[in-house]
């Protein structure tokens, strides 16, 4: 529980609101705002909070509010043209054992790294408007294994309908850096990340698409 109240203070309550009250302006009360890979539901009750509607899947969900459902098969019926991703995927390796064999983080690089490309295109396909993307760096025991932000958004950039409205910085409060960490840390003489960044894609084409479909089924939390 800490984690999240870490994260909605550093990341989605300080950043994101301040994002609300500037230029960004990233949604508006009642958009619908969707989590595809919800975890412990936080941005539902940050929507909540903000008066946003929002639809949380996860492959695995940990509360009734979660969907069961798996973004490599697509986007729920439910979340087309939803106005707003909050999108925290798995930061590759770090935590492959407790997310399972069927999350993205599982397979090598090359593959996770594809789920984004293929998510650029699908989030556009299915009329979602804006995007925040959660990712560090990544640091792998093999250099080979690092995946740099910039990468991630290498992978948008591929299918040339996202542009990027803004790279808002979101570090760690010193107290999340557990002894164990600290410990693991000294021993591996390796530095810990301190930071992450939230990366806001705006789709440039079709931004205001009157074919698009009157959207369903979102809970209004
Ligand atoms: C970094 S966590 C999300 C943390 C969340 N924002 C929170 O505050 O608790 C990443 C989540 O992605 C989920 N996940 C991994 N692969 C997935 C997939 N293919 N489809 C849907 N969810 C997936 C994992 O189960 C995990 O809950």
């Amino acid at each position: 529980m800490k984690h999240a109240i870490d994260i909605v203070t550093h990341c989605l309550t300080i950043e994101y609101k301040s994002c609300l009250h500037s230029d960004i302006d990233l949604d508006q009360k009642e958009d619908l705002v969707l989590d595809p890979m919800a975890g412990g539901g936080v941005v539902g009750d940050v929507c909540r909070r903000f008066g946003r509607k929002c639809l949380m899947y996860d492959i695995n969900p940990v509360r009734e509010d979660i969907i069961k459902h798996d973004l490599k098969q697509g986007i729920p019926k439910g979340a087309k043209n939803a106005d707003f991703v909050f999108w925290d995927p798995p930061y590759y390796k770090i935590k492959e054992q407790e997310y399972g064999p069927q999350s993205i983080s599982a397979p090598p690089k090359s593959e996770y790294m594809k789920v984004f490309e293929n998510a650029a295109e699908c989030f556009a396909e299915n009329g979602i408007k804006k995007i925040a993307l959660l990712m560090p760096d990544y640091y792998g025991k093999n250099p080979d294994e690092n995946i740099f932000i910039d990468e991630y958004i290498a992978q948008f950039k591929k299918y040339g309908e996202w542009r990027i409205l803004r790279r808002v910085h979101c570090p760690l409060a010193t107290q999340q850096i557990t002894a164990y960490t600290i410990a693991t840390r000294l021993k591996t003489k390796t530095l810990s990340w301190l930071a992450r960044d939230l990366i806001i894609f705006e789709r440039v084409n079709e931004y205001y698409n009157e074919s698009e479909m009157p959207r369903t089924g979102a809970l209004a939390l």
